[in-house]
């Protein structure tokens, strides 16, 4: 098996991956970076992303409150000394991005432009229009290109993380394109895979998020963390999934019901506020969970649009206008004339919640260690935890710039402060690693198609851990789980080919899919309270007395995870109520 010999080997290309590697080579041109990605880098899901990304930078606004935003909005299970870090790295991350080159949009003085976005008590969020994901990744991509010590290695799928002596020093990847396996040896390892929501039939991501960085983590000894929130966006196209930016709301559109009523008066989020004006804290900017909690208890009482994919509720923005609509959204203009034949400029646009984002993940500490010497994370395969049980949009932009390059970092003072793995060790890892994935190409007798028990997973996912879940659905969910992951075990491979096997991706993206689903769903029957994103019908209410804690799921092989607790750091917010009323304090 070849061997590339690096000091430092990068998992994921996308915004997390391309940060670390330039921290990196900023920080030593003589150092050997290796940055492997499943994709061609321009590919990574970063590039879909949307609506902007949060720092502090007017005059209004402040660190204390951008912190407050985050905190409360993540129901207090965040890591207050890690949302510290974060919202003081911000600025000088999107300031950074500036003088690389992306595009943010303007004020009309030449400042930075900022719009409001959900859960945002001021308004924060840096966009470049509506493609603000697609400027920031061709922004680092390109930045990447002038150093000559990171050498890319694109579409390379990372299988196992090589453990010796209590470290990681690198790990197994096949290159896509031979189909051969290589052996990356390194002083130490950043994973940046991105999530996991292609586990549930309905979401925004890319085909790409199965979950695989999560899952080489967890594999190798690292646990997850609160894999049990799961973030579901409000106003997903009802027939693809496809996101329609929070933008559209933070810019003035409003949700109606059937009855073209501004239904989130009801759920906490009112009283009214004028069309057209959208007021920060309240109705439309109510934050991403309780938003798309409103929108379930609006079918269940029967107050839905129906649709032929669904119930729905509608979207609108047509008192927006041509010119706004062109200037500030014209990507969601277009996303809906090409998916759904509807011109947001003209008529009302069906949206219904969809899974968007993992706020879970390999559990790191501030400076992007997991708790493996020599393995780091950052970014949405991550969980530092800045977002806790509910994301803020736009908050992930920036925390792939601001925990990648501390990932980088990170690595780069691990590595130098090892001495030399044993080579014989780690060839013999290696090929072990590859032996395992023999196994899996030759199989001849398996039963089980790749398609077949991805579906079940995906439907069993979506009935016992969405937006709503209770001790039983969530208990049949693991059950199912661990009834395919015992299943997997005789998936059939048809395709015998090396080049692009396509065939042999499926299957181990549906591996790891598995895996970090029986995380969210054990996690979730475990946590007996409602917090965030995580909704029970039957507890209610947030348990701080039992559950302000992280859940620590542990790989048991076959059987299900193991999870322990974690405390929560608090430093200066203690709990308190989530009011998103607009009430003046
Ligand atoms: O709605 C959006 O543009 C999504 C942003 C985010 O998830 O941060």
């Amino acid at each position: 098996m070849e061997t590339i010999q690096t000091d430092v080997a990068i998992i994921g290309a996308g915004g997390a991956g391309l940060r670390a590697a330039i921290a990196l080579a900023q920080a030593d041109p003589k150092i050997r970076i290796a940055l492997i990605s499943k994709v061609y880098p321009m590919r990574s899901h970063t590039c879909a992303a949307e609506g902007g990304a949060a720092g502090v930078i007017k005059d209004d606004d402040s660190f204390e409150q951008h912190f407050h935003d985050t905190v409360g909005g993540g129901d207090w299970l965040s890591d207050q000394d890690a949302v510290e870090y974060f919202i003081h790295e911000a600025p000088k991350e999107l300031i950074q991005l500036e003088h690389w080159g992306c595009p943010w949009n303007r004020e009309a003085d030449g400042s930075v432009a900022v719009r409001p976005f959900g859960g945002m008590k001021i308004k924060r969020t840096w966009f470049a229009a509506d493609k603000s994901g697609f400027h920031i990744l061709h922004t680092l991509f390109q930045t990447s290109l002038q150093f000559q010590n990171i050498q890319r290695f694109d579409e390379y799928y990372a299988t196992d993380l090589l453990v010796d002596d209590g470290r990681c020093q690198g790990f197994t990847a096949i290159e896509m394109r031979s189909g051969q396996m290589r052996c990356f040896k390194a002083g130490a390892v950043v994973i940046a895979g991105g999530g996991a929501g292609r586990m549930f039939p309905f979401n925004t991501n890319g085909a790409i998020k199965t979950g695989d960085g999560m899952a080489l983590a967890y594999r190798a000894g690292a646990p997850l963390k609160d894999m049990e929130f799961v973030q579901y966006h409000p106003t997903g196209l009802p027939n693809t999934g496809t996101l329609l930016t929070e933008a559209c709301r933070g810019e003035g559109g409003v949700l109606l019901n059937k009855d073209n009523y501004r239904f989130l008066q009801d759920y906490g989020m009112g009283p009214e506020t004028p069309i057209g004006k959208p007021e920060l804290k309240t109705m439309e900017l109510g934050p991403r969970d309780r938003v798309s909690q409103s929108i379930w208890h609006e079918i269940q009482r029967g107050r839905s649009v129906k649709t032929a994919w669904g119930d729905c509720v509608w979207l609108d923005m047509r008192h927006l206008g041509e010119k706004k609509i062109d200037e500030r959204l014209p990507f969601v203009r277009d996303i809906c004339i090409s998916y759904l034949g509807i011109d947001p400029v003209k008529e009302m646009v069906p949206i219904r919640p969809v899974v968007h984002y993992m706020m879970g993940g390999i559990h790191t500490d501030t400076k992007a260690a997991t708790s493996l010497p020599g393995l780091f994370a950052a970014g949405e395969c991550a969980c530092v935890s800045i977002n806790g049980a509910n994301r803020l949009g736009s908050n992930s932009l920036v925390e792939i710039l601001v925990f990648g390059k501390r990932a980088g970092l990170s690595a780069l003072d691990h590595a130098r402060s090892q001495k030399p793995g044993n080579d014989a060790a780690l060839t013999t890892l290696a090929d072990a690693a590859q032996a395992k994935l023999r196994a899996l190409f030759m199989r001849n007798v398996g039963k089980e198609s790749i398609s077949g028990l991805r579906k079940e997973m995906m439907d069993t996912m979506e009935e016992g851990c969405g937006i709503y879940r209770t001790q039983e659905s969530m208990a049949k969910t693991c059950d199912k789980i661990s009834e395919l992951r015992r299943r997997y075990q005789n998936v059939a491979l048809h395709d015998k080919t090396n080049v692009y096997n396509t065939d042999l991706l499926s299957a181990l993206e549906l591996g790891s899919m598995l895996d970090c689903a029986e995380a969210v769903a054990v996690g979730g029957r475990e946590r007996k309270e409602s917090r965030g994103a995580h909704q029970r019908l039957d507890f209610t209410a947030r348990d701080d007395s039992k559950y302000l804690k992280h859940s620590m799921a542990y790989y048991n092989g076959l059987e299900p995870p193991r999870i322990d607790y974690r405390d929560v750091v608090i430093t200066s917010s203690p709990p308190g109520v989530r009011d998103y009323s607009g009430a003046k304090k």
